[in-house]
């Protein structure tokens, strides 16, 4: 039994029997997220990219809780010299954790610290829990590694950018969505601030004419898996 949360934007908190894992943990920075990080149990952390709205509290919440932040190589490093706990990835990477894996792939972005300085490369993570597989596609434009991921790995739910500016839009997507051949798509990276302003209605009645599950959730919204 296990649940995946929508946290906002694009956080979402998986909770297995006896794990809990975040991902990009952009929480006390974001007003319209919704998590009790006192009422969960967290044991790992996953990062795609530097940028704040990814990286978050995640340096903070692995010194307090003795959690694990994965991450790619450069930017576990600088988590490290920030006192985190942290474990390096990078392009392929696939690391066992006792509730399933979470293997590194490509995103098309960018990926600086706060500070400015690089960061490695952006990534997507694909997760598997309880024979479930979960694409965060991160931050990224459409890009055809996607179809390689569709054809290889055979994600079921993807988590998808739909914002624009800074990510793919939502057309974008739901040919992401083809390409990946997932079961299920949860839209996210829009509304935070007006910039990605996106209608998720729209994008649910577009994925749900390919005859793929959209299901949009409010922060603090989740799923079973
Ligand atoms: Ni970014
Ligand atoms: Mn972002």
């Amino acid at each position: 039994m296990a649940s995946l949360q929508y946290i906002g934007h694009s956080a979402f908190y998986i909770q297995t029997e006896n794990y809990g894992i975040l991902i990009d943990p952009f929480i006390s920075g974001n007003p319209k997220a919704v998590f009790d990080i006192n009422k969960n149990k967290i044991t790992d952390i996953f990062v795609t990219h530097a940028h704040s709205d990814h990286l978050g509290d995640a340096i903070p919440l692995s010194k307090a809780l003795n959690a694990p932040v994965c991450a790619i190589f450069e930017l576990a490093n600088y988590c490290a010299q920030k006192g985190a706990y942290a474990q390096g990835i990078n392009m392929g990477g696939k690391i066992k954790f006792p509730w399933g894996s979470a293997k590194f792939l490509p995103a098309f972005h960018s990926s600086a610290t706060p500070e400015g300085t690089y960061a490695g490369m952006p990534a997507s993570i694909l997760f598997e829990i309880n024979g479930v597989k979960i694409y965060h596609a991160g931050d990224t434009c459409l890009n055809s590694e996607m179809k390689t991921i569709g054809e290889i790995y055979k994600p079921d739910i993807a988590l998808l950018p739909i914002g624009s500016t800074f990510t793919m839009d939502m057309d974008d997507a739901v040919i992401a969505t083809q390409w990946l051949g997932v079961k299920q798509v949860i839209p996210m990276h829009y509304n935070t601030f007006d910039l990605i302003i996106a209608d998720a209605d729209s994008f649910k009645n577009k994925i749900e004419a390919l005859g793929v599950k959209c299901t949009v959730l409010k922060p603090g919204e989740g799923i079973n898996l």
